[in-house]
């Protein structure tokens, strides 16, 4: 009987102990499946907070300390309206970014160091994108960056905006962000011989320019002496230490933004344009002049493209695949050249933090300025796709305009004698 007893005692014990160490396994397969998340986050190239992670692993309630960055980014309905939530890539990381701002948390792109921000795992991106073999490589290119957002800088000008003698003389009413590549030294002398050339314009508004400008291809011939040159003799080169590509030009605008926020921070306006523009500086500058105050503090004005979508021919140089992004663009002012008023920069670049980068630069500048609830305002006088043909030559027509696509280092050198001689009638 004694044994009997011992013995169930035994099995038992037995079973207690197996009921215990199941648990225990089955505890750490639920510890394990949690991870999950923050695994899939990883994959969708967002970083949780490190605050949020402990914070879902211990108390729920537990305050995250918000970066200072993004500390106060709200993005508005309109965004939501316009971009549609669904199964391409970069809608689910923008849904997924949204989501967390909704719960009060602070979704951060990662802060990962240049050497160290892309993507080398192609197993990463082929898991969340299914044909993502089938993208054109600069794509996949794309993709694999889309998290790089602090390029070391080659070539800065620090006290571009502190620079000048007189009063106001570190007031800049106006600064020409121009994008650049290197090797076109020729376009950037007409812009200096011309609409670009920096002073002290009408009724003392001072216009500064910078040309942005990224790297050349390691095959190309090295330019690098020649830029230092033109940057020590001029004063107004910034370039970073990325490859110039038309898929990075998102990338430049934002490092224009980090740039103008640490060393211009006081700008009144910005245009931001290519060097291949025609512009009359002395009509934007009267426009920008006659603005009130109210319309001054939100401006972001151009030729605004209000109803695109993404071009899905694969051989179109601004193809978009539709498992990439799936919606309409929301309204955008074409990045030929483009107004911007100073203040909006901070929340722009706050907002940027949280938005996934976009392959083209005016599109993704537009999805920022929605989420601000700010929208682009369409001025007939910015001719990004170029004025009819018979006019091309007529003065009185370029007189009025503000911008004119595309014209030649030779052309705008004539244009612009044209519009300012006295001998003109209008
Ligand atoms: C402009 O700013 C610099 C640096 O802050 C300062 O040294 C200089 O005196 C200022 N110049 C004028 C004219 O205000
Ligand atoms: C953008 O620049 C990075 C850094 O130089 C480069 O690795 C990448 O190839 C460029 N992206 C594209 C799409 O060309």
């Amino acid at each position: 009987m004694r044994r009997i007893h011992t013995f169930s005692a035994m099995v038992l014990l037995v079973t207690l102990f197996l009921i215990f160490f199941y648990s225990t396994l089955h505890l750490e397969t639920t510890y394990s499946r949690r991870a999950g998340p923050e695994d899939l986050l990883k994959h969708l190239s967002l970083q949780v907070h490190d605050s949020d992670v402990k914070a879902q692993s211990s108390k729920p309630e537990s305050v995250t300390r918000p970066h200072p960055d993004v500390h106060n980014v709200s993005v508005s309905d309109g965004l939501r309206q316009t971009i549609p939530q669904n199964r391409a890539y970069w809608n689910r990381l923008l849904y997924l970014v949204l989501r967390k701002l909704d719960e009060g948390r602070t979704p951060l792109r990662p802060d990962s160091h240049w050497s160290r921000c892309r993507e080398t795992n192609q197993e990463l991106l082929q898991t969340n994108v299914h044909d993502f073999t089938s993208y054109p490589a600069l794509f996949q290119d794309f993709l694999q960056g889309m998290n790089c957002r602090s390029s070391p800088v080659l070539i800065n000008q620090p006290s571009k905006c502190i620079s000048g003698e007189g009063e106001g003389a570190n007031r800049t009413f106006l600064l020409f962000a121009i994008k650049s590549t290197p090797g076109n030294f020729e376009q950037r002398q007409a812009v200096r011989e011309t609409w670009g050339r920096e002073g002290v314009y009408q009724r003392g508004l001072r216009v500064r320019t910078v040309f942005l400008l990224g790297n050349s291809p390691p095959d190309d011939p090295d330019l690098n002496p020649l830029l230092s040159f033109e940057a020590q003799h001029f004063g107004d080169l910034l370039q970073w230490d990325f490859q110039e590509s038309l898929l990075n030009l998102t990338l430049k605008m934002n490092m224009f933004l980090q740039w103008t926020l640490k060393h211009c921070p006081r700008v009144n306006f910005v245009f931001s344009g290519d060097d291949d523009v025609f512009v009359n500086t002395p009509a934007l500058l009267s426009y920008l002049q006659s603005l009130k105050a109210s319309k001054a503090s939100r401006l972001y004005v151009g030729h605004v493209i209000s109803t695109a979508n993404p071009l899905r021919d694969p051989n179109i140089k601004y193809y978009i695949p539709l498992s990439f992004y799936d919606g309409p663009y929301p309204a955008y002012a074409g990045g030929g050249g483009f107004l911007i008023s100073g203040v909006l920069l901070k929340p722009l670049y706050s907002v940027s933090r949280v938005i996934p980068f976009f392959p083209i630069d005016d599109v993704y500048t537009g999805m920022c300025a929605k989420a601000l609830g700010v929208s682009p305002e369409a001025h007939a006088g910015f001719q990004t796709f170029d004025v009819k043909a018979q006019d091309r030559e007529n003065l009185c027509v370029h007189k009025d305009l503000i911008l004119i696509h595309q014209r030649s280092p030779p052309q705008m050198k004539k244009l612009w004698k044209g519009i300012h001689s006295p001998l003109l009638t209008c």
